[in-house]
């Protein structure tokens, strides 16, 4: 729907008069009235590593969700302000792992002598508080553009992997990059004691996959693939990572949203492709390419409901805030954390 004019000019007003003094970055899941105002747009890991491009902005408006501007704030300066512009931005995926919760795992993993061969990868969807736990036992985050490189870092590390906390990205990036069986994963389910899990059974995994997903992707199904493949003959399956194995399994291309957005700027016009991500992101892509034929994996699938919660209106708010000279909604991590989330962050930007 196109943006309201009116608003379009305030933001617009108060960006020029923040001048260089203001960074915005854009996750490609954001709103497209929000996403004209980035100056630069990107996966989790693109994002990730351009944060610290603008040394010089006094403040880094991070238009995405809670666990991103964490990572912004601690991979950049301390007089960098990182803002998130509605504070109710956050991610389900992250929330299904606590810092007690994650303590308490390792605890049943050293209960049944396996500690010390597990090494944590955590997805860079997660708090602050499980990158620290990863980095303090000497593991790394990745993203979905680099998991398979995490992984293979990992197991040079130990023999074990804890990955957190999406099972789906760990499961498909172990069976389909890594050629593990699905009999070498997993699941430790938090809400159940010691994990649901046997000590023999923690003993012959390979894979020990957190019990978390993401609420967005986990709706796509072995039937809406069948189905699109039936409705569009000729069709390519395109979907991200997140989605659960038997969906993966059955699609033509898996990556990232910064693949997706490649995929189709190379693909031959007349190609037909059903892409399984976020709408907003769906959208823009079909819309970039109107000689191909760009559907939604499943219609009943919809909008990442956290991404959405920046609209602009709160774009509005938070750079008329700055430009007055007032900060609002900054995102701060503390130092103890910060610490330990940057050793493991680190170790992600350093994988070949
Ligand atoms: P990427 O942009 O890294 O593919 O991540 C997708 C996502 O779900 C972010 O929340
Ligand atoms: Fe979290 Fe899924 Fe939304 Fe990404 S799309 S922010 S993983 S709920």
């Amino acid at each position: 729907s196109p943006s309201d004019p009116d608003l379009v000019e305030r933001a617009r007003t108060a960006k020029a008069k923040l001048g260089d003094r203001v960074f915005v970055l854009g996750h490609h899941y954001q709103r497209d009235e929000v996403i004209q105002f980035a100056d630069v747009t990107g996966d989790s890991f693109k994002l990730a590593r351009d944060a610290a491009a603008r040394p010089e902005a006094e403040y880094i408006v991070f238009c995405g969700v809670h666990f991103m501007a964490e990572s912004a704030d601690i991979l950049t300066s301390d007089d960098q302000k990182v803002v998130l512009p509605d504070l109710a931005a956050g991610c389900s995926m992250a929330d299904m792992a606590t810092a007690e919760q994650v303590a308490e795992c390792w605890d049943v993993l050293t209960e049944a002598g396996i500690a010390g061969q597990v090494v944590p990868v955590s997805y860079m969807n997660s708090s602050a508080d499980i990158k620290a736990f990863t980095g303090r036992h000497g593991g790394t985050i990745c993203t979905s553009s680099n998991a398979q490189r995490a992984l293979e870092w990992a197991f040079e590390q130990g023999e074990k992997v804890l990955f957190l906390p999406d099972q789906h990205l760990g499961r498909n990036t172990a069976v389909r990059d890594l050629g593990m069986s699905l009999d070498d994963c997993v699941v430790y389910n938090p809400h159940k004691p010691n994990g649901g899990l046997t000590a023999e059974q923690l003993r012959s995994a390979k894979m020990i996959l957190w019990r978390g997903h993401c609420s967005v992707h986990g709706r796509f199904s072995l039937d809406s693939v069948e189905d699109v493949r039936n409705r569009i003959p000729g069709v390519n399956v395109l979907v991200h990572p997140e989605c659960k194995h038997e969906v993966v399994a059955a699609a033509d291309y898996v990556g990232s949203t910064e693949y997706i957005i490649k995929t189709l700027d190379a693909a031959p016009a007349g190609s037909k492709w059903a892409i399984g991500t976020e709408l907003n992101l769906v959208r823009r892509v079909a819309n970039a390419h109107p000689d191909k034929e760009v559907v939604f994996l499943d219609r009943t699938v919809c909008f990442c409901s956290t991404m959405n919660r920046i609209d602009l209106p709160h774009l509005v708010w938070t750079l008329e805030s700055l430009a007055e000279g007032t900060l609002v909604n900054r995102i701060r991590v503390d130092e103890e954390t910060e610490h330990y989330a940057k050793l493991a962050l680190e170790r992600m930007l350093a994988l070949p």
